[in-house]
C-alpha cells in the first residue's frame, strides 16, 4: 500500500510517500529556517503564508521523486494536531481537496505519534528512478535502521513542543508514563541558545557549540520532581540565565537581550555544553528508570531532539537493549514518519470525512488511542 504523507504543523513543508509503512519511496520537506531565523523564533503568520506557496509544488514533487501518479497512491495521511493553526490549515486543506478530488481515503494523524513512526522506516526505495530521472531525490547518506522496533516499546519523544514517555503495548495502544511539567526540551535548548548568542533554531547550533566546550565548567541543577517519570527543563533554562548573569558580573535583573554580547565565544561554547550534559542526563536518567521498571522489548527516540549525537551516545551506554536511531533528517519535521503511520492507521481504522477533519493545535496525543 503507497501511502502520500503531508506534514504542516510549524514551519516545515513536507510531502512523501512510503510503502507499507516502512519503505520510503520520497521524501521532500521545504524548511522555512532560513525565513523565521532572522526573527529568532517561528512567525506563525509568516509560516502559514509560506505553507500556502509551496504546498502544491512540495506535494507534486513527492509523487515525482517516487515516479508515481495519483493513480498509484492508496491513501493519503495528514498532520492535522497538534501545531500552529495557520500552518496546519494549510495541509489539511490540500489533503482533504486532494482525497475529494482524487477520491482516496484519507487519514488526520497527531504529529506527536507520527514522530515516533520516523524509527518504522526501514527502506529506501525507488533506486531505479532516483537513478533514471536526473536525481535529487533520496539522499544516500540515509543510515535506516534494519529492523522495526518490537512492542512492547517504550518512546522518549522530545521535540520542541513536547517531552513525553510512552509505552507502546502496540500501533495505537500506549500509555504516557511521564511529561514534561513545564518547558519542552527543546524550547530549552532554544530559549539557553537565545541567552547565550546562538542562532535560532537552539538545538543543532548548542550541539554544535558544545562539541568544543568543557560540560563541566558550570554546574547546573537537575529537578527533582514528585511525579515519578516526570521532567522539568524551566528551571535548568533559569539556571543558565543566573549562570551567565553571575559570570559576566551583571545583577538579576540585567536585560537577558542584553548578555550574549558579553559572552566570549569560550564561554559561550562551554555553557553550551554544560547546558547539554545537563538536559542530557535529565533524559537518560528518567529513561533508563523506566527500562528497569517496565523492561519493553525496544526504546526508540523520537522528535527534533532526537537529533542531537550526546543524547543518542549517552542513551546507548545507559539502556540495556540495542537502540537503532532513525537517520537526524527523519528526526526533525517530516511528511515520511507521517505516511508511516497512516499505514497502521488504514490497516486498522476507517477513514475520516475529508468535510469533518478539522485542525486540532493543542490536541494531546493520548486522544488518539485506537483501543
Ligand atoms: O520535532 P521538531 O522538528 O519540531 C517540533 O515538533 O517541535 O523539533 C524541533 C526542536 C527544536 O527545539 C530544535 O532546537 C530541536 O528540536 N533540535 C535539537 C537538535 N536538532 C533539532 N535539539 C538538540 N540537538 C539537536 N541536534
Ligand atoms: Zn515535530
Amino acid at each position: 500500500m503507497k501511502v502520500l504523507g503531508i506534514e504542516t504543523s510549524c514551519d516545515e513543508t513536507a510531502a512523501s510517500v512510503v510503502e507499507d509503512g516502512h519503505i520510503i519511496l520520497s521524501n521532500v520537506v521545504n524548511s522555512q529556517i532560513d525565513i523565521h531565523a532572522v526573527y529568532g523564533g517561528v512567525v506563525p503568520e509568516v509560516a502559514a503564508r509560506s505553507h500556502i506557496e509551496v504546498i502544491n509544488p512540495v506535494i507534486n514533487k513527492a509523487l515525482a521523486d517516487a515516479n508515481l501518479t495519483w493513480d498509484d497512491i492508496d491513501t493519503i495521511a495528514v498532520t492535522y494536531a497538534p501545531g500552529l493553526v495557520g500552518s496546519l490549515l494549510i495541509g489539511t486543506l490540500a489533503a482533504r481537496t486532494i482525497a475529494l478530488l482524487k477520491n482516496k481515503p484519507l487519514y488526520p494523524i497527531h504529529h506527536i505519534e507520527a514522530h515516533v513512526y520516523a524509527n518504522f522506516l526501514t527502506e529506501m526505495g525507488n533506486r531505479d528512478s532516483e537513478m533514471g530521472n536526473g536525481g535529487g531525490l533520496l539522499p544516500t547518506t540515509y543510515h535506516l535502521p534494519t529492523t522495526q522496533p518490537a512492542f512492547p516499546m517504550l518512546a522518549l519523544i522530545v521535540s520542541g513542543g513536547h517531552s513525553q514517555l510512552v509505552l507502546f503495548h502496540n500501533h495505537g495502544d500506549y500509555e504516557l508514563l511521564g511529561q514534561t511539567v513545564d518547558d519542552a526540551v527543546g524550547e530549552a535548548f532554544d530559549k539557553v541558545a537565545k541567552i547565550i548568542g546562538l542562532p535560532y533554531p537552539g538545538g543543532p547550533s548548542i550541539a554544535k557549540a558544545a562539541e568544543t566546550g568543557n560540560p563541566d565548567i558550570f554546574k547546573l541543577p537537575q529537578a527533582k520532581l514528585s511525579g515519578k517519570y516526570d521532567f522539568s527543563f524551566s528551571g535548568l533554562k533559569t539556571a543558565v540565565l543566573r549562570a551567565v548573569q553571575h559570570e559576566v558580573g551583571v545583577t538579576i535583573d540585567y536585560p537577558s537581550s542584553g548578555l550574549a554580547e558579553l559572552l566570549s565565544d569560550r564561554q559561550r561554547q562551554d555553557f553550551a555544553a554544560s547546558f547539554q550534559k545537563t538536559a542530557v542526563k535529565t533524559l537518560v536518567d528518567t529513561t533508563r528508570r523506566v527500562f528497569l521498571d517496565y523492561q519493553p522489548k525496544s526504546v526508540v527516540i523520537a522528535g527534533g531532539v532526537a537529533a542531537n549525537q550526546e543524547l543518542r551516545k549517552e542513551l546507548s551506554l545507559k539502556i540495556p537493549v540495542k537502540i537503532e536511531y532513525a537517520p537526524m533528517n527523519l528526526c526533525t519535521d517530516n511528511a515520511a514518519m507521517v505516511a508511516s503511520l497512516g499505514y497502521y492507521y488504514a490497516q486498522n481504522k476507517k477513514p475520516s470525512d475529508p468535510l469533518d477533519i478539522e485542525v486540532m493545535p493543542s490536541l494531546s496525543m493520548t486522544e488518539t488511542i485506537w483501543s
